[in-house]
């Protein structure tokens, strides 16, 4: 069976009055037992007083016992003589005849009568008896004080429960609309309120801003990323354009539609790089999935690729490698190594040395590298160096590699010395 839904109030104020409501009734039971426990006691003394006084006014005559004449009996009391076998011999004080049966000693409630029976020392017994009716009128008083007072406390513990509920859950209930209003209206710019007072609702609600925050950032991170990509790819496609209108705005000769041709493969290709970087680079925004790498052996296939490229630009390239194991991406290291390598071929001089040591991959050229000043600049998408209009790159390459560096945790060091460039990949010493 399925209970209905209470809201969180409801059931917080039912918890409340509840317990509430335990600890009345307990409360009211115990000061009813103290109460009747201590009237009953000290009824009990005042007929055990009574009982001493009349025990030294008792009189034998003939072996009957009999009150002294001058027994002052006080009132509501009543005193009783009684021989061996339980029969009245004499009467003092109120007359009630209550047949309790055989006398027995001790305390007895018998009807509306407290009694309190003692044997006499010549044989037969003393009854001192009492009403319990101004007892159990009192504690009738009581019970129904008690009730009344336990209804008025559950009454104003049910109120104040709902309106402590009301008053705990209102910052939730803002938290949970302004979620829903960015929700309902996609404004990611907009915050929850944060409740004051330091407490676990502050909480709640400085973690859902700071969530948004970090939402916020990623979003406005992708929009003007898709912003520079579509302002990157536009320059080289209306050029691209262009040059096609230009080709075909009259009849041309074969020779001049292949020269046509052969730049418009060369705008193709570079246009090719530009959104394979674009894409590296947005790729690099995925969380990373890190595994267990062999550097040298996936540098040295890189570097089997590129070969021709630096035969066909007349450069050498050595390769210095040992078996070293991090932790990375494959598919980033070797993204990576070619990014690094190209820089090499297209900027430094005509020697470049590859080299893995542990958990180390680095590229070195004998040129002078781009200036230092320049470096952390060049390392932010669409940045170039100064002096390289004429050779072709979208200013991407470096972007790519500091990107894929931060995933891995992992530490981009250049360093420049007498004709020489070297920049390092340094991953995280693996532990464990
Ligand atoms: N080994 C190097 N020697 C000299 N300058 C370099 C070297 N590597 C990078 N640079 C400078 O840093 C700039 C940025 O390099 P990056 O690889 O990011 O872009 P790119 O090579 O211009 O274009 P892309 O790599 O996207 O085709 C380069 O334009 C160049 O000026
Ligand atoms: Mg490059």
């Amino acid at each position: 069976m399925k209970l209905p839904a209470f809201s969180l109030r409801l059931k917080l104020t039912l918890g409340y009055a509840l317990i509430f409501i335990l600890a009345s009734v307990l409360g009211a039971v115990l000061i009813y037992l103290v109460a009747s426990t201590q009237l009953t006691r000290s009824l009990d003394a005042t007929l055990e007083e009574t009982a001493a006084v009349a025990l030294s006014n008792i009189e034998r005559e003939d072996g009957q016992a009999r009150f002294a004449a001058d027994l002052n009996v006080r009132n509501e009391l009543a005193l009783e003589l009684l021989n061996g076998q339980g029969q009245v011999t004499a009467r003092a004080g109120e007359q009630e005849d209550l047949k309790p049966g055989l006398p027995q000693p001790g305390f007895q409630t018998v009807q509306d009568w407290r009694l309190y029976t003692v044997p006499l020392a010549g044989g037969g017994w003393l009854r001192v008896m009492r009403p319990t009716e101004l007892l159990s009128g009192l504690l009738e008083t009581l019970a129904r004080i008690l009730v009344g007072a336990a209804l008025l406390m559950i009454v104003l513990s049910c109120l104040g429960g709902y309106l402590l509920a009301d008053r705990a859950l209102k910052p939730i209930d803002q938290v949970a609309l302004a979620a829903a209003s960015i929700a309902r209206r996609g404004s990611y710019r907009e915050r929850v309120p944060v409740a004051p007072g330091g407490d676990e609702l502050t909480r709640l609600s400085t973690t859902v801003n700071a969530m948004l925050d970090r939402l916020e950032g990623t979003i406005e991170h992708e929009k003007s990323f898709a912003r520079m990509a579509a302002h990157e790819l536009r320059t080289p496609l209306t050029t691209l354009a262009g040059r096609v209108e230009l080709l075909l705005d009259r009849p041309r000769d074969a020779a001049t539609y292949r020269a046509g041709l052969v730049q418009l493969q060369e705008r193709i290709a570079a246009l090719r790089s530009l959104s394979e970087g674009l894409l590296s680079l947005a790729r690099t925004d995925a969380p990373p999935t890190l595994e267990p790498v062999e550097l040298a052996g996936t540098v040295l296939a890189v570097a089997e690729d590129l070969r021709p490229e630096f035969r066909m630009a007349g450069k050498t390239l050595h390769l210095d490698v040992e078996e070293s194991w991090v932790r990375a991406e494959p598919e980033g290291v070797r993204r990576a190594t070619v990014n690094l390598l190209q820089n090499a071929l297209k900027y430094g001089g005509p020697q470049v040395t590859l080299r893995v040591r542990t958990g180390e991959l680095s590229v070195a050229d004998d040129g002078s590298g781009p200036t230092q000043v320049d470096w952390p600049r060049l390392l932010h998408p669409l940045e170039r160096g100064t002096g390289v209009q004429g050779i072709s790159g979208s200013g991407l390459g470096l972007a790519v590699v500091a990107a894929l560096a931060r995933r891995w945790e992992a530490e981009l060091r250049p360093a420049w010395s007498v004709q020489r460039f070297t920049v390092t990949l340094r991953f995280p010493v693996a532990t464990g």
